[in-house]
């Protein structure tokens, strides 16, 4: 179990915030839905599958005959893209803004339900005209523009698998992905809008694909119209080629199992794992929960998941949830300070969000910058606020609450994951007196719950590892390629329940706070990142010998990565000072990406491991958070704590 003194401090957080009376009144979902769930959790969910329209009915509900391995409404046909748009044109709602897009410069483009048709038929032809089929997979590695969107929906149409790559991931990085899930086509743009300055995508790609040999065609968007080179034979414009397709296009039902994308996330190993999302479980789970979770209004509501499309967040909540529901969603290109600090409660007066779904991380970069940005706007529109991607800090919350949402609206903490496709754990808006930094308890049709290390539930009051114990439609259905990965990773910690590397305690009332991470995993920025794969990049340098990695406390972004390294050989004193630290850096953000850049990077001779030759993180952690160092009786040498103390203060 992590230790996290501060979380004995939280579970005396006595502050509730239930929904005014209004918005109890009018919401989506009522207590009951729980009590309806939980007599019948499969016949809950095939309901809910009605939000959806099949071309072939699923009359099955839930296949666990060869657990881990879940089908969901099997026997259903459906086709994601024709849910996501087809169907709401032919509903008479062609009209209807899909998107508000605002771009970093400030340019617009309003994208409607017919014109989001239009674009992903032309896709689908490309696609097919490209040879895609049914199965085949394609690498999207785009900035945060319509045509990431576009090139998604074109896939899911003709039922090829999408692998979105965050547009901030490296050449490496990109590259070790589409050669994991055999990609052959890359959507990709000439580059996008970052802090007031075109920043190039393309050359990324052309050096990915260096070791990419299968790769024929990529496709790219012209976005800022940099110097871009183009490759003979393999690479066409979006515009051109995509431009120049019909705009009809039928789609094809696919069964229900069929694969929708792979999301590759980071693990406990080196080796990031692609997550195996399908289709009429995964859409099931986004269109239920971003009805349930947002009490969306799809005829009123204007909604702004402001997260990058290259994770799951906007997979579910930007594109596949809202979409599915018939939503007018904004989507902004940008960072939050560009031009000015107010640049998103700027949008949210403009386009009158009602409902806003963003990171703590961000939240409290927003109360550092203080209360007086968003207090230039007119955030009166706004009437639900969610929060994601990692635990929320009771004062982040309520800075949040107040601040933003006037101290009037619902405050919704979803806990979820890359595997789990959908929020799981979550406050419902209209029903539950919300705690401040509590995601509270699982909504209705998940089961969840804290065991010990022996896998018992613990008793309210206690501590220890979250778990998923039914199986739920969106869940991942395999490590793409893997299956014993899954197997291994998700469903061997425990008998027969999904394990889902949290920490968490359950309170006197049994609500949900989730602690963090217990594995080699860290959270920065509500990102994921392997303390291992940044220390296999730290290793790859050719002056490193060793290197532990640790997730230090951080009031800005969560956790911070810390790096402890061994130089090879005899390095001179002079040649390990700042200009090191900052290639090692570097390295590493070209290994991975700028995400994954260490806050601090701490040269040491030794690490403090265990008998076994396991490195004590534990300890180094101490160190980065300046705190007593812990118990040190399981080292193999007690010693080495003091030497590398010794150490670090002579170079500080
Ligand atoms: C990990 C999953 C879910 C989309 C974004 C991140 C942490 C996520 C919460 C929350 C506490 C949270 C967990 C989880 N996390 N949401 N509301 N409260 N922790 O997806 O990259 O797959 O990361 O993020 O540690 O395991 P992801």
């Amino acid at each position: 179990m992590p230790e996290n003194p501060a979380i004995d401090n939280l579970l005396n957080e006595t502050r509730r915030f239930p929904p005014s009376k209004d918005f109890a009144a009018n919401a989506n979902v009522t207590e009951e839905a729980y009590a309806e769930a939980d007599a019948d959790f499969e016949a809950f969910w095939a309901k809910q599958a009605r939000r959806l329209t099949w071309e072939t009915e699923p009359t099955q509900n839930l296949d666990w005959s060869n657990p881990p391995f879940a089908k969901w409404f099997a026997d259903g046909k459906l086709n994601a893209a024709y849910n996501c748009v087809d169907r709401h044109v032919e509903a008479g709602k062609g009209d209807k803004v899909a998107y508000y897009f605002e771009g970093e410069p400030g340019d617009t483009r309003t994208i409607t339900y017919a014109d989001l048709k239009d674009e992903i038929s032309r896709g689908a032809n490309a696609l097919i005209e490209l040879g895609v089929k049914a199965g085949d997979t394609v690498a999207i590695y785009m900035p945060m523009i319509p045509e990431t969107i576009f090139a998604m929906l074109s896939c899911a149409r003709i039922g090829a698998i999408h692998t979105v790559v965050f547009g901030g991931f490296s050449a490496d990085a990109l590259s070790t992905r589409i050669q994991d899930c055999n990609a052959k086509v890359v959507v990709t743009a000439d580059g996008g809008y970052r802090r007031g300055a075109p920043s190039a995508l393309k050359p990324a790609v052309d050096k990915a694909l260096e070791s990419c040999p299968d790769v024929h065609t990529v496709l790219v968007v012209e976005r800022t119209k940099q110097d871009t080179h183009m490759q003979d034979g393999r690479d066409k414009w979006w515009h051109d080629y995509v431009g120049k397709q019909s705009s009809e296009h039928t789609p094809e039902a696919f069964d229900a199992e069929h694969p929708l994308y792979v999301m590759y996330t980071s693990g406990t190993t080196g080796k990031p794992k692609g997550i195996l999302h399908t289709t009429g479980g995964y859409l099931v789970g986004c269109a239920y929960t971003h009805w349930a979770l947002f009490d969306l209004k799809a005829d009123t509501d204007i909604f702004w998941t402001a997260a990058d499309v290259g994770w799951v967040t906007g997979h579910s909540y930007i594109v596949y949830g809202p979409l599915a529901n018939g939503t007018t969603s904004v989507m902004y290109e940008g960072t939050p300070e560009t031009p000015h600090r107010g640049r998103w409660w700027e949008i949210v007066q403009k386009y009158k969000v009602t409902i806003l779904y963003c990171a703590p991380t961000v939240i409290r970069t927003f109360m550092k910058w203080g209360e007086e940005v968003p207090a230039r706007f007119d955030l009166t529109s706004l009437r639900l606020i969610g929060s994601v991607g990692e635990p929320i800090n009771p004062e982040a919350w309520i800075w949040y609450r107040r601040v933003i949402g006037a101290d009037r609206t619902p405050v919704v903490d979803t806990w979820w994951q890359t595997e789990t496709g959908s929020s799981m754990i979550a406050p419902l808006p209209g029903v539950t007196a919300a705690k401040p930094g509590s995601a509270m308890r699982a909504i209705p049709g998940i089961f969840t719950d804290v065991v010990d290390d022996t896998g018992k539930s613990v008793p309210n009051g206690s501590g220890g590892y979250l778990v998923v114990t039914k199986p739920w439609p969106s869940m991942l259905r395999t490590v793409y390629g893997d299956d014993q990965r899954y197997v291994d990773t998700y469903w061997s910690r425990f008998k027969d329940v999904y394990f889902a590397g949290d920490g968490a305690k359950k309170d006197g009332d049994g609500d949900v706070w989730v602690l963090g991470r217990v594995d080699d995993v860290m959270n920065v920025s509500g990102h994921r990142m392997s303390t291992t794969e940044i220390e296999s990049a730290l290793v790859s340098h050719v002056k490193v010998a060793e290197a532990a990695v640790v997730g230090a406390t951080d009031a800005d972004t969560g956790q911070a990565i810390v790096a402890f390294v061994i130089l090879r050989g005899e390095l001179p004193e002079e040649e390990q000072g700042p200009e090191l630290i900052t290639e090692l850096r570097n390295h590493v953000s070209t290994q991975i990406g700028p995400i994954a850049k260490p806050r601090q990077i701490m040269v040491v001779q030794e690490l403090p491991k265990t008998r076994s030759g396991k490195i004590m993180r534990r300890l180094l952690r101490d160190i980065a958070e300046k705190r007593e160092i812990g118990d040190v009786t399981t080292l193999a040498d007690s010693t080495v704590m003091d030497l590398i103390q010794e150490n670090l203060a002579k170079s500080t």
